[in-house]
């Protein structure tokens, strides 16, 4: 099996399972508890039909949208994720030149492996930067301050972090930032001598955001649910979210908003976005999906701030599902991580071209020529 053979998620996950060891595969695939709102957040666009109309006149798609004031050309963009260059060596480099190939909107995370700086210089196409909130003040307004001074266009705060999700994969297979050897992952690693020799090899593993300031993550192996246990701050409230944004001043979203209230509350401190998330079921198991969840999130904020539909997204019909919902655009995590283990850039840049060509081939079948012709009367739920 080889990129050329990968068509759907589905199948650059199974690549993904044979090119890492696995602590870094179940890492990337796991999720909190049962998994059960994992599950569900793709389940939950199979209980949602399209109606299609025909006749439309389709020889040409418009499939750009606007989030947050940026022009994208697709309505699905990389959601911020972390810890890239453990997945391959070419990491947040990779994931940024794939989304600018596609004219789409990329994040990195405060836990990235590529800085702030060098991203900033390197990709053109709009960047966002996941903020988590450290205890370490100096650190949290530091990163704001470089993300300025380096042109990022817009930041999100994350809010669903307060502390760790029970991730018991990671508990089992034991991974840490950075990873440890172990009795028991050693032959993993063994078995994947080409991502080995990478780590060894190349440039040496980072957190490039965060060395400065915390051992921790760098040169300290933690698990990524002890990191927010211990490093980010549970003080944080509207308070401090209303001061992140006006420190920033810039386009501004909460990442991991999930109810009415919270979305009404994003508008009042003047945010423009809210990503609707459950942050890929890895923090509260049993929390509700994105997509089941969109539709009263919309109804009382849809006029007044951009809502964004992450989690889940597997295929073309899921973002045409969340848009005709009224969601302005689509994003997520594993469907372009399992990529970049996969293949690197080549490997984002297939599943995003996959993606790009089911967008357009399901618009013309539903009938639509842009995103404004899909709408909730091309839904019907079962
Ligand atoms: C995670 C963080 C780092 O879910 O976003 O692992």
């Amino acid at each position: 099996m080889s990129l050329k053979h990968c068509f759907n998620t589905k199948q650059f996950r199974k690549l993904a399972k044979r090119r890492l060891p696995s602590p870094i595969f179940h890492y990337i695939d796991g999720a909190a508890d049962d998994e059960v709102t994992y599950r569900r957040n793709t389940a939950a666009y199979d209980d949602c039909d399209l109606v299609p109309n025909v006749l439309s006149g389709v020889d040409s798609i418009d499939m750009r949208t606007q989030v947050m004031g940026l022009d994208i050309e697709l309505p699905l963009f990389l959601s911020p994720t972390a810890l890239q260059r453990l997945f391959h060596h070419e990491g947040e480099r990779a994931v940024g030149r794939a989304a600018q190939a596609h004219g789409t909107l990329f994040g990195i995370s405060s836990l990235a492996t590529v800085g702030i700086e060098e991203i900033g210089a390197m990709i053109s196409t709009p960047k966002i930067f996941q903020l988590y909130y450290h205890k370490d003040k100096g650190l949290t307004y530091g990163m704001i301050d470089r993300c300025k001074a380096a042109g990022f266009d817009a930041l999100a705060l994350t809010v669903d972090t307060i502390v760790g999700g029970n991730r018991e994969r990671d508990l089992l297979t034991g991974f840490t930032s950075p990873p440890r050897l172990t009795p028991s992952s050693l032959a993993s690693f063994a078995l994947h001598p080409e991502w080995t020799l990478n780590y060894l090899f190349r440039d040496a593993f980072e957190l490039s955001n965060l060395k400065d300031h915390i051992a921790e993550g760098s040169n300290v192996s933690v698990s990524v649910s002890d990191y927010f246990s211990s490093m980010l701050d549970q003080s944080m409230d509207w308070n401090a979210a209303a001061d992140i944004r006006e420190r920033w001043g810039g386009p501004f979203c909460l990442k991991g908003v999930m109810s009415v209230n919270d979305a009404r509350r994003a508008v009042d401190i003047g945010a423009n976005a809210i990503m609707v998330s459950n942050h890929g079921g890895r923090q509260l198991d049993g929390a509700r999906a994105p997509f089941d969840q969109l539709a009263e999130i919309i109804d009382a904020v849809g006029s007044d701030i951009d809502v964004i539909c992450d989690g889940g997204i597997q295929r073309g019909t899921h973002v045409l599902k969340a848009l005709s919902l009224g969601a302005k655009a689509c994003s997520g995590g594993r469907w372009y991580l399992y990529a970049l283990a996969a293949g690197g850039q080549a490997g984002v840049e297939r599943a995003l071209g996959n993606m790009r060509s089911e967008i357009e081939r399901d618009m013309k079948l539903m009938g639509a020529k842009s995103i404004a012709d899909l709408g909730r009367h091309n839904l019907r739920w079962r």
